[in-house]
């Protein structure tokens, strides 16, 4: 994985956790310390400002850089404490249809040299605010839980972006909100079934955990903790975004759970 510089998080069904894998990897590149702008490019819903802590910091939203009113410097918040992270945030005042894909392409190429990597976080689903995250991307990341419902609109988004300039080649996927037991009687896929169903490369696998809960309900990301073991899951994703090869196992063994044993089984077969 090369040259990957402008990441879309995106799925096709609400609340899988885009906006929290967002913050997290945001955090967990600039841990890194990499420079990183998220952009909130759920307009009208907003919330990876919230999850941030940053919502009492906006001046400015990526509304008013599309205006031209400011520079988008000007619209750019910088972490509190995390000084290698930035939000170019969306105005709750406004609608996805008041974006052009040509409005997000121009500020995304605008600040494109001055940050390492870029992160949207698109709205649900594949409506207009969807067609912009991701025409200024050249990766997708597309978030699904292991139910079917999820994993089926994640399909359906596949098929979207097969069609779109990423093709399949730029677009993987994480897992997330892994439970220890998942099974079909409650709706769930294991993870093998949802790697063939989506056949595209796992390059995450995040466990339902109330740390991952606590954290962006308090506006601090769980990755902020950098000795958290959720944090190295989070840091395992972003290495692989870099190009590093990590067996995503390796996730597993952090997740320490039942999961963990069948996917080690499902390696080793
Ligand atoms: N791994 C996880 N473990 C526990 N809770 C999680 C996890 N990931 C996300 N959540 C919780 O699930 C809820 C939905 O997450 P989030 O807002 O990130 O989803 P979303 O895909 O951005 O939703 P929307 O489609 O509405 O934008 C939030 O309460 C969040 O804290
Ligand atoms: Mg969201």
């Amino acid at each position: 994985m090369n040259n990957r510089q402008v990441i879309v998080i995106t799925s096709g069904k609400g609340g899988v956790g885009k906006t929290t894998i967002t913050a997290n990897l945001g955090a967990a590149f600039a841990n890194l310390g990499k420079k990183v702008c998220l952009i909130d490019g759920d307009l009208g819903l907003k919330n990876l400002d919230v999850v941030l802590g940053l919502e009492n910091r906006i001046l400015y939203t990526i509304m008013d850089v599309v205006s031209g009113r400011v520079g988008a410097s000007e619209a750019l918040v910088r972490h509190k404490t995390n000084r290698n992270l930035y939000l170019l945030p969306a105005s709750q005042i406004a609608t996805k249809e008041m974006m052009t894909v040509e409005d997000m392409t121009k500020v995304v190429t605008r600040i494109k040299p001055d940050f390492d990597y870029i992160i949207i976080d698109s709205p649900a689903g594949i409506e207009s605010g969807f067609r912009n995250a991701v025409a200024a991307a050249d990766t997708a990341v597309l978030v699904t839980n292991p139910e079917f419902t999820a994993v089926s609109d994640a399909d359906r988004v596949l098929g979207l972006l097969e069609n779109t300039h990423l093709g399949l080649d730029n677009v993987f996927f994480i897992l997330n909100k892994v439970k220890e037991s998942m099974n079909e009687k409650r709706g769930m896929m294991k993870t093998e079934e949802v790697m063939k169903t989506l056949s595209i490369p796992m390059i995450g696998m995040v466990p339902d955990s109330d740390e991952v809960f606590i954290g962006s309900n308090r506006g601090v990301p769980i990755a902020f903790e950098p000795s958290h073991d959720m944090n190295k899951i989070f840091t395992n994703i972003t290495r692989r975004i870099m190009g590093h090869n990590i067996p995503v196992e390796e996730d597993f063994k952090l997740a320490r759970t039942t999961v963990w044993k069948l996917f080690l089984k499902l390696f080793r077969s």
